[in-house]
Parts: C-alpha cells; structure tokens; sequence
C-alpha cells in the first residue's frame, strides 16, 4: 500500500501517520525518534521530563518524586530527550506535543523552539496565543488539537487577527482521545461527539480559511 505524503508548514511527512503524543514517559526519545526515523512523524511529550533518565534532571525530589512543577518539567530533561530523539530521527522532522492547560504552557513552546523541534502539537484547550510563543522561529509549524468545527474556527479568527497566521495543519480528536477534549462524560455516548461526525464540519471549516490539512 503506498500514502501520499503529509505537508505540515516546510515540512513533509513522508508517510502521513503522526503518533500521538503520550505524556509521561511513553513518548519520548524512543518512540518519537523511530517514529520519525520510520518516515511518520514521532512526537514528543514535553509532560514531566524530569523524570526523564530516573529522574536525572529534576533538581529536588520529595518522597522520590519531583517536587512540584518546577522540577516535574525540566528544560534540561526536555533537551535530553530532545536530543536522544534526534541522534535516531537524524534530520527528519519531529514534534513536540506541549498540552495547553499546563503551567508555563509559553516557557515549553518557547525551550521547544530553542532545542530544534520542528513542529508543535497543541491540546487540552484553546491556544489562541500559541504564535507568541513562536515568535523568532517562523519556520516552526503550529498544529493545534480540536475537537470542533466551532473551536477551530476562533483559533483561526484569532491567530489571523492577532499574527496574521493559520495553523499549519489541525488535528481533529473526539471523545475517545483520552480524555483532553472537554467532554462531559454524557457526551462521550452522543452519537453528534463520535468523531466520524467531528471529522467532516472541520474539514469544511479548515477549507474555509486555505490548505490547511487535516489529521
Ligand atoms: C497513555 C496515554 C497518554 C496520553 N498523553 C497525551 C498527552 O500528553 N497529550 C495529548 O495531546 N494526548 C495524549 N494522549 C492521547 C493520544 O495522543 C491519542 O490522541 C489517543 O491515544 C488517541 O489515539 P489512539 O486511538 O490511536 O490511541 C495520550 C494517550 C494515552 C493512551
């Protein structure tokens, strides 16, 4: 069977599969890196790296565990697997998935950005602001995660307003994503949510704004 492939920004995905990112731990350097290597695109949880290597980068441990969020993110730990990521992948394009509803969501998007990450992959909220964070770094492509229609439009609104830029391509998630999506558990069972019914309204709304593709 053979794909066409998958353009994000500058970027081509030589086999349109882009692996979701998993926070903590289950995404990182190995999976990301093959991922890559493979021809799909390996993304990278940015969630709790410091507890990266046994928790080699996390500067203070209480009860064994990070201490607090200051040592649960970890820049350094980011650029270690960043890097490890990268020694596997060699120059194909990587992601990083960075949730919104972090805090700090601007400081990972940023250290994302500084430690070579091409793409970045956004969920768990609305990132209306997500360009800001990029800024320096235009050839770093922004794919924000939805799970409508109605969602993808403001973020358009917003970023063509605000940075006259779109999203370099959406992903589209329902119900059974994982749980980021802000759905009431109610909703989870309504056959408007199950995402083959998601799929179509934001395709349309992507057509509505130009080439932007749609995972
Ligand atoms: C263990 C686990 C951790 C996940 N962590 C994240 C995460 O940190 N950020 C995110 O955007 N999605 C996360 N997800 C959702 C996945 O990226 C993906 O959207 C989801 O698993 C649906 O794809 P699937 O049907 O192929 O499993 C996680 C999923 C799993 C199973």
């Amino acid at each position: 069977m053979s794909f066409n492939s998958l353009k994000i920004g500058k970027y081509t995905i030589e086999k349109p599969i882009v692996q979701g990112g998993m926070g903590v731990g289950i995404s990182w350097d190995q999976l990301a890196g093959n991922v890559s290597k493979e021809g799909g695109l390996g993304v990278i949880s940015s969630v709790g790296t410091g507890y990266f290597m046994d928790k080699e980068f996390a500067g203070k441990l209480v009860a064994n565990r990070p201490l607090s969020e200051d040592n649960f993110y970890s820049r350094d730990g980011f650029e270690a697997i960043i890097k490890s990521a990268r020694s596997i992948a060699g120059d194909k394009p990587l992601a990083a998935n960075i949730l919104y509803a972090i805090s700090g969501y601007g400081n990972v998007v940023r250290n994302a950005c500084e430690l070579g990450i091409d793409i970045i992959i956004t969920g768990a909220g609305l990132p209306t602001n997500m360009p800001e964070f990029t800024e320096g770094y235009p050839d770093v492509a922004l794919v924000p995660i939805v799970s409508s229609a109605k969602a993808l439009k403001i973020i358009c609104k917003r970023w063509k307003k605000r940075y006259d830029r779109l999203p370099d391509a959406v992903i589209v998630e329902g119900p059974k994503s994982g749980g980021h999506q802000g759905f009431t558990y109610e909703q989870c069972k309504l056959e408007e949510y199950r995402l083959e019914n998601l799929v179509a309204p934001v395709v349309a709304e992507a057509a509505l704004w130009g080439d932007i593709p749609v995972i």
